[in-house]
């Protein structure tokens, strides 16, 4: 595939992969993304996932045409970029190998050696001459992980990416761009907003006709639309207008409450709802509609002196990941001692910007006249607050 006349993909679509990442569902597979660039000089932009060897070095025969490569560009060590390093050096035995200096502390880590005699070390900044294509490293700390570096082609007027502006999803099944963009971003980097603010402020500064991820498509049209997208996530801004209501439930009472709730909420329509069950839902997908949303309604049973296990872990999530800036509610159940709402609350305490809406609902084993008063009371409140 041509993404420019010199810029050619080698990447790999993978199907079968169980959960990327070791927890993320991926219903419709996963791209590990390469990228030959074809000048005086040759280079390959990062490896592909282990499960790919040979059809990723097939695709990069077939792009170079019976030139050698001279270097491999490696951004990012995660495994599912950095696994096929080493069949590449054997490979390719003239090659050099570019990296951070991080990156290469890692390749020793990972596979045992950082080749010193072949390496190129680059920083912040630092530059290489293919002929007319230089391309132009720049640090991405963080962005998810320490070594990352991205890298620009003033000729093409390319960004190599890394993660950033990734997504879920093989690139041969047409799907929506922002809905498993902002699942696999919230999911994976979305605790890392400083840094990705941090690289957006440096691409600012740059003429970007084209952005190469190592997942998902390579982004052509309307590249505000992605830089957008992405200022909303890393800043915690609200994307959407709407309630999310995230519960658990054991007997079907908070269920219940929830139920009355959303229908009270959709009655008064002042907002999109969202309802989802943390023990049968895909909770990646809850934690990104809970940061898309600006206002969030956490639903649990007080359990074992605690909160029902899948809520702790959502919670958890969303406080790992930055969670910030949002209307957050609180409605529990408990038959003889209520305290889920102030274990929720409590979770929050080193989050920042999170404004608690004054009514709780307090279920006592189930739905009473107190309660469905008390529903009500905090549907007019979500509904007022801005
Ligand atoms: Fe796609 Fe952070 O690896």
């Amino acid at each position: 595939m041509h993404i420019t006349d010199d810029i050619r993909y080698v990447g790999v679509n993978d199907h079968e992969i169980d959960l990327f990442e070791g927890q993320y569902v991926v219903p419709n597979g996963m791209a590990y993304n390469s990228y030959v660039i074809l000048d005086e000089k040759t280079a390959v932009m990062d490896t592909v996932s282990e499960h790919f060897t040979q059809p990723w070095l097939d695709n990069i025969k077939t792009e170079l045409a019976g030139r050698a490569p001279d270097y491999l560009i490696v951004q990012h060590m995660e495994p599912d970029h950095s696994a096929n390093i080493g069949a590449f050096m054997r490979a390719y035995p003239d090659a050099r190998i570019v990296a951070s200096d991080r990156a290469f502390a890692m390749m020793k880590n990972f596979y045992g050696t950082d080749y010193p005699q072949r390496r190129v070390v680059v920083g912040e900044g630092d530059t290489l001459t293919l002929g007319r294509h230089i391309l132009t490293f720049i640090s991405a700390a963080m962005v998810h992980w320490p070594e990352v570096t991205v890298t620009y082609d003033s000729f093409d007027k390319v960004l190599f990416s890394a993660d950033a502006f990734g997504k879920f999803g093989a690139l041969d099944v047409r799907e929506d761009w922002a809905c498993e963009a902002r699942r696999y971003y919230i999911g994976i980097v979305g605790k890392y907003g400083v840094q990705v603010q941090a690289l957006l402020k440096k691409a600012a500064g740059l003429a970007i006709e084209k952005i190469c991820p190592l997942h998902g498509p390579v982004l052509t049209d309307d590249l505000s639309y992605y830089v957008g997208l992405y200022n909303t996530w890393s800043s915690y801004g609200v994307e959407s207008d709407g309630i999310v209501i995230a519960y658990t439930s054991v007997y079907g009472n908070t269920k219940k409450a929830v139920e009355l709730l959303a229908k009270r909420l959709q009655e008064k329509g002042c907002a999109k709802v969202t309802v989802n069950d943390l023990a049968r839902c895909d909770m990646a997908e809850a934690v990104e509609d809970a940061f898309r949303y600006g206002k969030l309604v956490l639903a649990t049973t007080t359990y074992n002196g605690d909160i029902f296990p899948f809520m702790r872990t959502f919670i958890e999530s969303l406080v790992e990941r930055n969670y910030q800036n949002r209307t957050v509610a609180l409605l529990e159940n408990g038959s003889w001692g209520p305290i889920a709402a102030k274990v929720m609350r409590g979770m929050f305490e080193k989050s920042k910007n999170i404004a608690f809406a004054e009514t709780v609902v307090t279920v006592r084993s189930a739905l009473s006249t107190q309660s469905d008063r008390q529903v009500e009371e905090l549907a007019e409140e979500l509904c007022r607050k801005e």
